[in-house]
C-alpha cells in the first residue's frame, strides 16, 4: 500500500505538465506534485505511475517517492484559474502524490552525459513498460546533483486501455530511435542480463499491490481489483525475458535531437 497523506494546501499549478499537475503540501508538511484522478487522461495514468514508479524503484532507479494523496476539493477554493478549479472539483478522494524534488534541472542531452550502462538500463526499463514518453523532445528525466531521476510514467503500459488485446503485447517491438538516452550508446544487452532476472512474480506483485483499489474497481472484464492486478503482472512477465531483442536504436547512435 502507498503511504496515505492528506493534501492540506494547493500551492500552484505546474504549468509545464500537459495534465496540469499541481504542487500541493501534505499534512506531513512535505511538498508533492499531485496528479489528479479527474484529469482528462483518467485514472489509468495514475495506475501506470504507481506500477512503473514502484517497479523502477525496486530495480534501483531513482524515482521520487509516491504516496496516495487524499484531496478535499475545498483545499483549492482560493485558486483563481477555472481550469484548475474544475480539476480539483472532479478529483475529490485518492490522487497520486510524487515527492517534489527541489533543485532539479530538466535533462538536457547536450549539457549532461550518461554512461552506456545507465542509458542501457533506462532504455531497457522503458521498453519493458513500453514508455512512449521519454523522447528527446520530452525526456521526463530530471537531474539533481548530477544524478538522473525518472518521472512521468503515465503513458506507459498502453495495453491497459484495451485488455482484450494485451496478450499481443508479449512480443511487440519498442522503437527507441527518439529516446532521450539513445545518443549515449545504451548497452541494453547488459541491462537485460542484469535486470530481467530480477523482475519476478514477487517483485511485480509488490508493485501492483500498491495500486489503490479505487483506481481498479469496475474495470470492464474483471471481477475484482486483484484480477486487474494479475493482468498487469502477466503482461509484464510475458515481455520481460526477450523485450531487449526487439528494441530499435538509431543507427550510429544519433537521433534528430543530437547535436542541435
Ligand atoms: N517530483 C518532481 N519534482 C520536481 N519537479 C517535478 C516533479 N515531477 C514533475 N516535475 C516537474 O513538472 C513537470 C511536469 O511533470 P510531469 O511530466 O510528470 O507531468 P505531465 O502532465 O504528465 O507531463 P507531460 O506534459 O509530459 O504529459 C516536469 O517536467 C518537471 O519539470
Ligand atoms: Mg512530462
Amino acid at each position: 500500500m502507498l503511504t496515505e497523506v492528506t493534501a492540506t494546501r494547493y500551492v500552484t499549478p505546474l504549468r509545464e505538465g500537459g495534465s496540469l499537475p499541481g504542487l500541493v503540501e501534505g499534512d506531513d508538511l512535505v511538498p508533492y506534485v499531485m496528479k489528479f484522478t479527474g484529469a482528462g487522461q483518467g485514472r489509468k495514468t495514475l495506475v501506470a505511475e504507481v506500477v512503473c514508479g514502484r517497479l523502477a524503484r525496486a530495480l534501483g532507479f531513482r524515482v521520487p517517492e509516491l504516496v496516495a494523496l487524499d484531496l478535499d476539493p475545498v483545499v483549492g477554493l482560493g485558486e483563481p484559474d477555472p481550469e484548475v478549479q474544475e480539476l480539483l472539483k472532479s478529483s475529490g478522494g485518492t490522487n497520486l502524490g510524487m515527492r517534489f524534488l527541489s533543485g532539479v534541472l530538466g535533462f538536457d542531452p547536450l549539457a549532461f552525459s550518461v554512461d552506456p550502462q545507465e542509458a542501457g538500463r533506462v532504455v531497457w526499463f522503458d521498453a519493458l513498460v513500453h514508455n512512449v514518453d521519454r523522447s528527446w523532445r520530452n525526456p521526463n528525466l530530471l537531474v539533481r546533483r548530477g544524478d538522473l531521476w525518472l518521472i512521468d510514467h503515465g503513458a506507459c503500459m498502453i495495453w491497459h486501455h484495451n485488455w482484450r488485446g494485451a496478450a499481443a503485447w508479449a512480443d511487440k517491438p519498442y522503437d527507441a530511435t527518439d529516446h532521450a538516452l539513445a545518443p549515449f550508446a545504451p548497452d541494453v544487452a547488459a541491462a537485460a542480463a542484469e535486470l530481467a532476472p530480477r523482475v519476478t512474480e514477487e517483485l511485480l506483485g509488490a508493485a501492483v499491490a500498491d495500486i489503490p483499489d479505487v483506481w481498479l474497481e469496475g474495470e470492464p472484464g474483471f471481477d475484482t481489483p486483484d484480477a486487474v492486478r494479475r493482468a498487469y503482472v502477466e503482461t509484464l512477465r510475458a515481455r520481460v525475458a526477450t523485450v531487449h531483442e526487439r528494441i530499435t536504436l538509431p543507427e550510429g547512435g544519433a537521433h534528430p535531437g543530437a547535436g542541435r
